[in-house]
């Protein structure tokens, strides 16, 4: 190779590795913006999804009043021993409910078991800790969606 052809190759490798760079800043910052509407088809959790998919407008429930509903990031977000992470913000990372709540599927109740068992075990689930997360607090502000159909308008054929 003559010196023209090693600058040549030298500026093809670098240009290639200046690519790469731009490449994965570019999905870390995807990753961890404060999402606006969430797709909630989580294939992990659940094999086959029989409800319809729940789209979850994430923006307007984090968002300030009156254009969202002015919830704290931890309402929802918390670490690993269920402090609420309030102080969360676009560009923090933010495990998602699965990595914690890991059983998947829908819960059963085993035969006789108490109710307060029971509310443990259901949280154990990724189901059981959704339901009991976004259900609960529309429950509780006695505001939002609580009969199934309303978050899973039609039944997937
Ligand atoms: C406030 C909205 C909301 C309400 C109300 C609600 N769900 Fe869900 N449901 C969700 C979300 C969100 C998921 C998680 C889906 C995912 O991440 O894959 C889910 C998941 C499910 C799944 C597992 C996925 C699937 O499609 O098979 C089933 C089954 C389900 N819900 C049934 C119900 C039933 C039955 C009711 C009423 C008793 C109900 N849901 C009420 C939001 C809701
Ligand atoms: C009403 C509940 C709720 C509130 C309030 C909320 N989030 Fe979320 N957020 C969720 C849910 C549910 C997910 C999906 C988690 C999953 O897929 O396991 C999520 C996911 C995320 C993700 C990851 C998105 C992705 O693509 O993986 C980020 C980042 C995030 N939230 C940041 C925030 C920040 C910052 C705030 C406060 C300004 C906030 N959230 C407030 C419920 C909420
Ligand atoms: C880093 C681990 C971790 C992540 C991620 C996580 N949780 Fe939890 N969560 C916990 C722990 C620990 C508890 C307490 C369990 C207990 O007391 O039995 C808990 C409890 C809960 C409860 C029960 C609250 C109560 O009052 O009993 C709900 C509902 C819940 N989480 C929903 C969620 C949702 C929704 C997400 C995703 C947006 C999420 N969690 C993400 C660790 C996590
Ligand atoms: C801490 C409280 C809180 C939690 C947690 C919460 N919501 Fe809500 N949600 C609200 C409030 C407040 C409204 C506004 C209702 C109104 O103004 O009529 C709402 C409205 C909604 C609506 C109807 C309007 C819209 O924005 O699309 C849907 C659907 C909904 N929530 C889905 C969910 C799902 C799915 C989750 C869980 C991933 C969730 N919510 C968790 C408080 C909450």
């Amino acid at each position: 190779m003559n010196k023209k052809g090693k600058l040549f190759f030298l500026l093809l490798i670098i240009s290639g590795m200046v690519m790469i760079f731009l490449a994965t800043g570019i999905n870390a910052e995807e990753k961890t913006s404060v999402p606006g509407i969430i797709k909630m088809d989580n294939t992990k959790a659940f094999k086959k999804h029989k409800k319809a998919i729940v789209m979850f407008d994430h923006k307007k429930h984090e968002a300030a009043k009156p254009d969202g509903y002015g919830l704290k990031c931890g309402e929802c977000h918390h670490d690993k021993d269920h402090k609420p992470l309030n102080d969360l913000k676009a560009g923090d990372k933010v495990q998602g409910c699965l990595e914690c709540h890991n059983k998947t599927e829908k819960p059963k109740k085993p035969k006789g078991m108490s109710k307060d068992d029971w509310k443990k075990l259901r949280v154990e689930y990724y189901y059981g800790a959704i339901h009991e997360n976004c259900v609960g607090c529309h429950k509780a502000q006695k505001k939002g969606p609580k009969k199934c159909s309303e978050c899973h308008p039609k039944k997937k054929k």
